[in-house]
């Protein structure tokens, strides 16, 4: 690159000078096809009920699921992804509602589905918005085991799959997950499902107001329930925020096994290793900004300390600057409204 230029002859504010030479050297462009809208399911008939933790964002029940991203669709965003909330007292150890075929995700996808043939639909596998302990997986003698839980997740798969989700996004971190779960849908005939891989998911305070969305409960920020077991967070398998080699092991070893996309989560302050990603790999490269970096930004609008569509605009570009090809996105309608009607 030729950085050769000399002030007074080179001024760098030229081209800065007027919206139109802005817009017409701007390196990067964000567009509604690039974002992701993460949705809640509720139970019960006619319900949108407000996320305390997450200004702006609602859980829907199913019936109201079509309705709620007709917009979306409008917009041109190209894809949903769909969580499920579980109160406390319906859950189980092991998470069995995850293989439940009438599951709010699997009845969401039918509807999704049949309402709206081109929007794209991706689902959640993991355990922890069925598990009374709030973890990804199942937990054998204190520790989640890794075999027990992927050949669950592969079943959970399968039936997403089958109900009409067309992307798995495995978030769970269990080792060789996306191998088995590709395998299990292949020989179902399942060949076109793709799998978006939770490949870099760090262990992240960051999380805190999504498990209130889904209502994991055990490891919520203010539960009481916390200290159950010394499990009380989610370091044995999802990744220390130190490292940022052992992010690119996992990316290697996720497309080895099949992965098409891979996703690096949390979003902001993890730009260097979707820079990484992105570049060794070259591969779809998305990002999560997760519940915790909506709700700081969304905390700040309501004090007056941050105008919501620029600190919105400009978390957003980050991503697109750093590689991502997409980004998952609680601001997603938002941000699709803004760039397609100013
Ligand atoms: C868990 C899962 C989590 C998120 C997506 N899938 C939470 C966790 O790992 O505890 C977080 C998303 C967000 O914070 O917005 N399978």
């Amino acid at each position: 690159m030729n950085f050769g230029g000399t002030f007074p002859t080179t001024r760098l504010r030229r081209n800065r000078y007027d919206d139109w030479n802005r817009r017409l050297v701007a390196e990067n462009a964000l567009a509604p096809a690039d974002l992701i809208w993460p949705i809640f399911l509720t139970r019960g008939e006619g319900q949108r009920i407000p996320v305390a933790s997450m200004p702006g964002v609602d859980r829907v029940s199913v019936d109201l699921v079509s309705e709620h991203v007709a917009e979306a669709v409008s917009l041109g965003i190209p894809a949903v992804a769909l969580f499920p909330y579980t109160p406390i007292d319906e859950r189980d150890e092991d998470g069995s509602e995850a293989l439940d075929p009438e599951n709010l995700m699997c009845r969401a996808a039918r509807a999704l589905k049949a309402a709206h043939p081109n929007l794209g639909l991706i689902g959640d596998v993991a355990l922890d918005t069925f598990t009374t302990h709030g973890h990804d997986g199942v937990v054998r003698d204190g520790y989640v085991d890794n075999e027990a839980t992927v050949e669950i997740l592969c079943e959970q798969a399968t039936l997403m799959a089958q109900a009409g989700i067309d992307v798995v996004a495995p978030s769970d971190m269990m080792d060789g997950r996306i191998g088995s779960i590709r395998a299990a849908l292949d020989a179902k005939g399942l060949i076109h499902t793709r799998i978006m891989s939770y490949a870099a998911k760090y262990a992240s305070g960051f999380y805190a107001p999504f498990r209130v969305a889904v209502g994991s409960e055990a490891l919520r920020p203010d539960s009481q329930r916390r200290h159950v077991s010394r499990l009380g967070d989610k370091k044995t398998y999802q990744m220390n925020p130190a490292n940022s080699d052992e992010a690119l092991r996992e990316v290697a070893m996720d497309i080895a096994e099949g992965a098409d996309m891979v996703m690096v989560k949390p979003g902001l302050p993890y730009l260097d290793i979707v820079w990484r990603v992105r570049r060794e790999f070259g591969l779809p490269t998305f990002a999560y900004q997760v519940s915790g970096e909506y709700s700081m930004i969304m905390a700040a609008v309501e004090r007056g300390w941050l105008d919501h569509d620029r600190a919105m605009m400009g978390s957003l570009m980050g991503f697109k600057r750093a590689g991502c090809n997409g980004v998952l996105t609680y601001f997603a309608v938002s941000a699709a409204r803004l760039l397609r009607h100013g």
